[in-house]
């Protein structure tokens, strides 16, 4: 999923001898499918992505669209369509025995974030994800996004929320890890306490926000609904 680097794909799929059979490919930005063409030189195998962004990917042919399932033996990949970061972009979930177990996410939603609107997508459909899909998805979930941006997210949460000892002890945990080529997986349930776009009910948070949020547009100095609430942390968090 989403190969950057063709040469690190095919020394994994060499050193495994593993049969790569598919590449999926969560959303159009180049970021996210530039090893498709090097891997498609090497191996014939399939190129999957969302229907309106298989013209925008190199290789990319069969489209992947919301509720369609990839058998994987026993268990299988349940594709979700998440847009918002950009307008073509899905995100795959990963179901064995039966329960939700994990997800990919790609630029939809980052650990102790979300992924941004500026190249093609929209705030409020983001929103409408969030909640609708990603809110209703069990707390023992893990979480992969397409980039690891944990530490800055939560330094962001933590100006907003300071008090959250949730996030303070993780930035903590995760600070030790740099430079060891460690990572942190988190899952919904861990997400649910250090994520503010998950936290929109939060009377603190939203106090906070509103006081900085007045700061730079007097337009909105009263956030009524956790829509206008998403909308002027992910607005604040641009800035930031
Ligand atoms: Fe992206």
């Amino acid at each position: 999923v989403d190969p950057y680097d063709s040469d690190q794909i095919l020394n994994l799929v060499s050193q495994e001898r593993l049969n790569l059979r598919a590449v999926m490919n969560t959303h159009e930005h180049a970021d996210h499918w530039m090893g498709n063409e090097g891997i498609a030189d090497q191996i014939n195998c399939d190129f999957w992505a969302h229907p309106n962004a298989i013209s925008k990917i190199a290789k990319s042919k069969l489209a992947l669209r919301n509720g369609d399932k990839i058998s994987l033996g026993k268990d299988f990949i349940q594709v979700l369509d998440t847009p918002g970061h950009t307008l073509s972009h899905v995100s795959l979930l990963g179901i064995q025995s039966g329960q939700a177990n994990f997800v990919l996410t790609g630029d939809t939603i980052f650990n102790a974030g979300v992924g941004n609107c500026k190249k093609g997508g929209d705030p409020e459909i983001l929103y409408n994800t969030v909640c609708n899909i990603f809110g209703n998805l069990p707390d023992s979930v893990k979480l992969y996004p397409g980039h690891d941006y944990m530490e800055t997210n939560l330094k962001f949460a933590l100006s907003i929320l300071p008090e959250n000892s949730f996030a303070r002890t993780l930035l903590e945990e995760i600070q030790t890890l740099v430079g060891k080529k460690q990572s942190k997986v988190t899952d919904f349930g861990l997400e649910r306490k250090i994520n503010p776009f998950f936290q929109l009910d939060h009377h603190t948070l939203h106090k906070n926000l509103e006081s900085k949020h007045s700061g730079f547009d007097s337009n909105l100095i009263t956030l009524k609904t956790e829509r206008e609430i998403f909308l002027a942390l992910r607005r604040l968090r641009d800035l930031w």
